[in-house]
């Protein structure tokens, strides 16, 4: 079998370290592997396949060595260090916001649209862990019933935000003096109807994420996405009340079996038992969390649900590191 070189940048970070979890748990068929995060991680180490593995300071230099590098640096990262990784003949995965709009750039859930990877220039953009956890969960209604319209909002963890957000919280609710102000406002306690920074219009970056990534995963720009996003004080784990309206007539209890057969999905449907998907029930899983499958009774054909998932995992982590697996399927 064929090992890869492989190299992680933000190797200390939420995504980062659960990227080489992951390689690990799935047996990527990882040869040698390399980690770069920023000067304030020199000496660090982190444990991979029972060894551990020096982290280091990024360097262009550096790519030469790479078949993959995995990116969850931030934008500013990706944008500068990305294209000299890719030039260098690296397959680059990247779960910032950097590329993921660019017309010859694949943005890819490998569930939603893996023909996506045939074309790239060796950047691949892994989307935004709210539209990643909502497209896996409508992609197979949207084959069946053909999508029209989604109204969305979102219920954001603060891992979202990265180890900052976690650190937020957990000062704010230890009611000692906060290390880093990641948001705007005191998040213990509260839910704030802001994730990211404000725009022209007074909506949101995230909200623009969620409507042109959406459109684009899916292929169609037809499909209308309405989205409000908030955070709210829950440490893993991003919920959905998500509205969807179709163009052919949906039948409920088809659609809840469309799903249930489907890889990557998970329904938790029960209400008569209080059993419906919660933020706690998907940490450290792959699947979405499928339920309160219902009918929209204000519309010709529409279904309310409510969809869950790891952020940092499916959001982003394990979707990289599928990427990965189906650019080296023979
Ligand atoms: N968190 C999520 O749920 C999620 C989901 C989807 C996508 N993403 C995206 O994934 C990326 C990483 O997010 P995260 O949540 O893992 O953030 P994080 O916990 O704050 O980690 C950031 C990582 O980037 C490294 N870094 C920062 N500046 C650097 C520099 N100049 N050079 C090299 N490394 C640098 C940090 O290293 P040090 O520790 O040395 O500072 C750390 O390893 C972001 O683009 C984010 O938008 C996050």
């Amino acid at each position: 079998m064929k090992l890869y070189d492989v190299a992680v940048v933000g190797a200390t970070g939420l995504v980062g370290r659960k990227i080489i979890q992951v390689l690990e748990e799935r047996n990527f068929p990882v040869g040698s592997l390399r980690l770069y995060a920023s000067e304030k991680s020199l000496g660090k180490e982190i444990f991979f396949q029972n060894r551990l593995v020096k982290v280091e300071l990024l360097s262009p230099k550096d790519f030469h060595a790479h078949e993959f590098v995995f990116f969850a640096a931030g934008a500013k990262v990706s944008k500068e260090f990305a294209p000299i990784a890719a030039k260098a003949g690296a397959i680059v995965i990247d779960n910032s916001s950097a590329f993921r709009m660019e017309k010859n750039i694949p943005l890819v859930v490998p569930e939603v649209n893996p023909l996506a990877l045939l074309h790239h220039n060796n950047i691949i953009a892994n989307p935004n862990c709210s539209t990643i956890q909502m497209v896996v969960a409508l992609k197979p209604l949207h084959d069946k019933y053909k999508i029209k319209r989604i109204v969305i909002t979102t219920f954001q963890s603060v891992a979202g935000a990265g180890q900052k957000g976690i650190d937020q919280l957990d000062d704010e609710l230890q009611s000692i003096p906060v290390r880093y102000k990641k948001f705007p406002h005191r998040i213990a306690h509260n839910i704030l109807p802001q994730v990211d920074d404000f725009v022209f219009d007074g909506y949101t970056k995230e909200e623009h994420k969620m409507v042109n990534e959406t459109k684009k995963i899916m292929g169609d720009a037809m499909i209308q996405v309405s989205v409000t996003c908030t955070r709210v004080p829950v440490y893993l784990g991003h919920s959905e009340s998500v509205n969807v309206e179709f163009k052919k007539k949906i039948d409920v209890d088809e659609a809840r079996n469309i799903l249930r057969k489907e890889k990557g999905i998970i329904v938790v449907d029960e209400p008569e038992g209080n059993y419906y998907p919660i933020a706690l029930m998907c940490h450290d899983k792959d699947e979405v969390f499928v339920g309160r499958i219902r009918k929209d009774e204000t519309v010709k054909s529409g279904l309310n649900m409510w969809i869950v998932a790891d952020n940092v995992r499916k959001g982003a982590a394990t979707n990289a590191v599928q990427i990965a697996e189906e650019l080296i399927k023979v």
